[in-house]
């Protein structure tokens, strides 16, 4: 069955719809995911995962237009732009991000980054998935999926429990990298730099021109103190005059953002999308 469908896209698009059966396919056919390339089994399998922080790595296609839009406005003033995209999950909006820049004639030096990018499975028995910190993302014990968060069904849970206290192997058998091709075609051609980035703890002074923080630092996922810390930490990587685009994709798709301008060590608004940053005080008041 793991053989047929790891060769049959239809098969795997129809079971990526279904969360039981996406998650029991997931480490079943990860050595196959760089050889596929459908866009709903990549968008399933590669970002329906919550990783260690209880982040999750949800990202889709076409997801930021209108915001690429007034991104644009901003970075066509700049004389050499550096655009540093945080959090990408799959990397798909940065790879859409460059091309439409590019069709507007800008080429930046453009940065994508992630904190979590690369699963480690290791066979056996019970496989497991680890992030690099080693905490355990999921895990088969025979057929059964453990998982954290993800599904809210009691055994996933309980045997995730269970198995994340267990030794952590040296040793893994593969790795999973899990950009999206598109994003990693860019790599391949240096037209974007991808940087591992942890947004509480990379310093980076001084360096860009337009940081992009989308669906990352949002009051679901972390505490005001510690959305503080990043902003300060992106603060201080951002240039004098430079621009930051923050904000959250609410459930109905709508992009609720605001755009600051770096002035004297602060974050001034410059223009709300939509509703703006949930986190808009904090910013104000950094
Ligand atoms: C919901 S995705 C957002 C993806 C993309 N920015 C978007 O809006 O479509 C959140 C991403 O944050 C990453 N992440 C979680 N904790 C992080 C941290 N401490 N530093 C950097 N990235 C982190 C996760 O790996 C995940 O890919």
């Amino acid at each position: 069955m793991i053989k047929i469908a790891s060769k049959n896209i239809r098969f795997l698009e129809k079971v990526s719809k279904i969360p039981i059966l996406k998650h029991f396919f997931i480490l079943k056919i990860s050595q196959q995911f760089p050889e596929i390339t459908s866009e709903p089994v990549l968008q399933k399998f590669y970002t329906d995962i919550y990783v260690s922080n209880r982040t999750s790595k949800r990202t889709t296609k076409n997801r930021f237009p209108d915001l690429n839009k007034v991104s644009l406005e901003y970075i066509k003033k700049q004389e050499n732009p550096i655009i540093h995209d945080v959090a990408v999950s799959s990397g798909i909006s940065s790879a859409e991000f460059s091309d439409f820049l590019k069709n507007n004639s800008i080429n930046p030096d453009f940065y994508a980054s992630d904190k979590y990018v690369e699963i480690f499975v290791k066979k056996g028995l019970i496989t497991k998935a680890f992030t690099s910190e080693n905490k355990l993302l999921f895990a088969y014990v025979g057929n059964f999926f453990a998982g954290d968060k993800n599904i809210f069904f009691p055994l996933t849970v309980l045997l995730h429990r269970i198995l994340k206290k267990s030794k952590v192997s040296e040793k893994f058998d593969y790795k999973l990298l899990l950009l999206h091709p598109e994003l990693l075609q860019k790599i391949n051609n240096n037209e974007i730099k991808f940087i591992n980035y942890d947004i509480f703890d990379t310093e980076i002074n001084d360096k860009f021109t337009f940081v992009r923080v989308m669906n990352i630092l949002n009051l679901g996922y972390f505490y005001e103190g510690k959305i503080k810390t990043a902003l300060q930490n992106i603060l201080k990587s951002m240039k004098k005059d430079a621009i930051l685009l923050i904000g959250r994709t609410n459930s109905d798709g709508i992009n609720n953002a605001g755009f600051y301008l770096k002035k004297n060590g602060k974050l001034i608004q410059l223009r709300d999308v939509n509703k703006g940053s949930e986190i808009k005080q904090l910013i104000e008041n950094l």
